[in-house]
């Protein structure tokens, strides 16, 4: 009976306590839970960085000499994956491909919105400016209706537009060695007349110099306004009234000059002339039913910055382009050589030659990498909390791909200041970083930008010979790491000699522009799907 007793009691404690056991073991795993759902990875490290100030962060630390060579120092000390503070926000910066790839790619489901920019998007852009956009509704809208122009079927049709464009362009460099001027107008031009039907013959129209203006606002903007950074980084002061807080005016008064002269493009392509033509501008506004409504104001918007974007960024690498053509004289001959070979001398490079064309390839390849448009690319940002190789990277913060540090590290490229096109040659797949961005957010501009360059790049060397000007009997110096570090990076401003190869040439180039087609609703008649 005792035994019995006790064997009762024993099983009553036993099992008491395993209940007990069982109920702490819920308990801790529910504060476990709990802790994870409510407080997720906030335990895991930042990656690695400097430590930051109250208040400012590591502001003193960048705003004394040149904050890429801060930027450089970090990666050194603390290795490819770095954060630090500028105000309140977290900067993580990205220096190699693959943590690139392995985020902004592979993740790009998480990885596509982009930091609040204050001035950019509420100001300047009034939400209706999508390099800026968070990911969301209307992000999505606007970026649909631009990539369904930008497509690689719709882009093949625009290559007639690119032939008729480039032609005048080589033709313009008979008579003037303004080449920046040039490819300004070349780009204009083709955005406009795809996107307005308005051809723009000469490097003298308004236009030009308008969305040059508007494409460079905002950087020009934050340059002689400088209030403005104080403000982007402590955004609460957007709420004083108009009258203590000047920078509501100067930049209203940048997105009204935007505003209009993107509404008068848009006036343009509605005339009762032009409104029989195909036009980005017509497709957009057919394609309203599948995107929703959006005003005239916001279709100004998403045309014109499809066009600020692509002239903002394919004269520069036009420049870029000459720059290492100019100093770099075996590289040229050598992709003149490859020209000839396919091409003869009697007649120019067409699309069609360019499969056959393998050094060209890699030539444009290796002007991305050389001196890459963006050192620092386009902020990407998450809307949750995310982890990667044990850190943590905090919804909101400001992701950036460190081009610069990518594309100079020796590791990847060898002697990676030099401008070799056959390192591509060589490593077929070598993967050095993304010239046209990543994931979601990636350039839908690319095809567009690729065959611009394609075209011209091959018709330039085609024609002429690349030299140094000559001024006062004097050759003029070229600085090759002199560059102009705006948002987009670009070579500081430099001559060269268009030495035309010889006469034969001269006479093809002239007789091809005299042949082009000048009737805009013609051309655009070829190009309409
Ligand atoms: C050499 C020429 C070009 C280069 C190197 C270039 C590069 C880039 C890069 C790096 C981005 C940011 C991508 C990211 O956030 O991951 C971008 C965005 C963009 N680009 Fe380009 N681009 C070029 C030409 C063009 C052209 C010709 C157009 C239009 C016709 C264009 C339209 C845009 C637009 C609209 C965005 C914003 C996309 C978004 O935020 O979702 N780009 N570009």
């Amino acid at each position: 009976m005792i035994s019995t007793m006790d064997d009762f009691q024993l099983i009553r404690n036993s099992s008491f306590k395993s209940a007990s056991l069982l109920y702490v073991a819920v308990a801790i795993c529910s504060a476990l839970l709990f802790y994870k759902y409510c407080f997720p990875r906030h335990t895991l490290p930042l990656p690695p960085g400097p430590v930051p100030l109250p208040v400012i962060g590591n502001l003193h630390q960048l705003t004394t000499g040149d904050p890429f060579d801060k930027i450089k120092q970090w990666h050194q000390k603390y290795g490819p994956l770095i954060s630090f503070r500028v105000g309140q926000r977290t900067v993580i910066v990205i220096g190699s491909y693959k943590i690139a790839h392995d985020l902004l790619d592979k993740q790009s489901a998480v990885y596509s919105s982009r930091p609040e920019f204050h001035i950019a998007s509420k100001h300047l852009g009034r939400h209706m400016f999508i390099p800026v956009m968070p990911y969301g509704g209307k992000f999505n809208a606007h970026r649909r209706v631009i990539t369904s122009l930008l497509t690689p079927v719709m882009v093949k049709r625009y290559q007639y537009v690119q032939d008729i464009e480039s032609k005048q362009a080589v033709h313009e460099l008979l008579a003037s060695h303004d080449f920046s001027l040039i490819f300004e107008r070349f780009v204009t031009s083709l955005q406009f007349t795809l996107a307005y039907g308005m051809q723009l013959e000469s490097v003298e129209r308004p236009e030009i110099s308008e969305m040059m203006h508007i494409a460079h606002a905002l950087v020009d903007g934050v340059k002689s306004n400088a209030i403005t950074s104080v403000v982007e980084l402590f955004p609460v002061l957007d709420r004083l009234p108009q009258f203590l807080a000047p920078w509501k005016r100067f930049w209203g008064e940048r997105y009204h000059r935007t505003t209009k002269f993107y509404l008068r493009s848009l006036g343009y392509s509605r005339t009762e002339h032009k409104l029989s033509s195909w036009t980005w501008t017509r497709e957009v506004m057919s394609a309203q039913q599948h995107v929703g409504e959006m005003s005239v104001t916001e279709i100004a918007h998403l045309v014109g910055t499809v066009n600020a974007a692509g002239v903002e960024s394919t004269p520069k690498t036009l420049r870029t382009a000459i720059k290492a053509l100019l100093v770099n004289p075996t590289v040229t001959q050598r992709a003149q050589q490859e020209i000839d070979d396919v091409v003869g001398s009697d007649r120019l490079p067409g699309f069609e030659d360019r499969p056959r064309m393998p050094y060209i390839d890699a030539l444009i390849k290796e002007i991305f990498r050389w001196q890459p448009l963006m050192p620092l690319s386009m902020p990407h940002s998450t809307d949750t909390d995310q982890e990667y190789m044990g850190y943590r990277i905090p919804k909101g913060s400001v992701i950036m791909p460190n081009n610069d540090e990518m594309v100079y590290d020796s590791n990847i490229c060898q002697e990676p200041r030099e401008f070799k096109p056959e390192r591509w040659l060589e490593t077929p797949d070598l993967q050095v970083f993304g010239p046209f961005g990543h994931g979601r957010r990636k350039c839908p501009g690319e095809y567009l930008a690729m065959n611009s360059l394609f075209i011209i790049i091959s018709r330039i060397l085609w024609g002429y010979n690349i030299k140094y000007a000559v001024r006062d009997g004097r050759t003029v110096e070229v600085g090759v790491w002199d560059i102009d570090n705006k948002f987009t990076s670009a070579p500081a401003p430099f001559e060269a000699f268009f030495e035309v190869r010889d006469e034969h040439r001269r006479r093809i180039i002239e007789q091809e522009f005299s042949s082009i087609e000048k009737d805009v609703s013609q051309i655009l008649r070829k190009v309409a799907p």
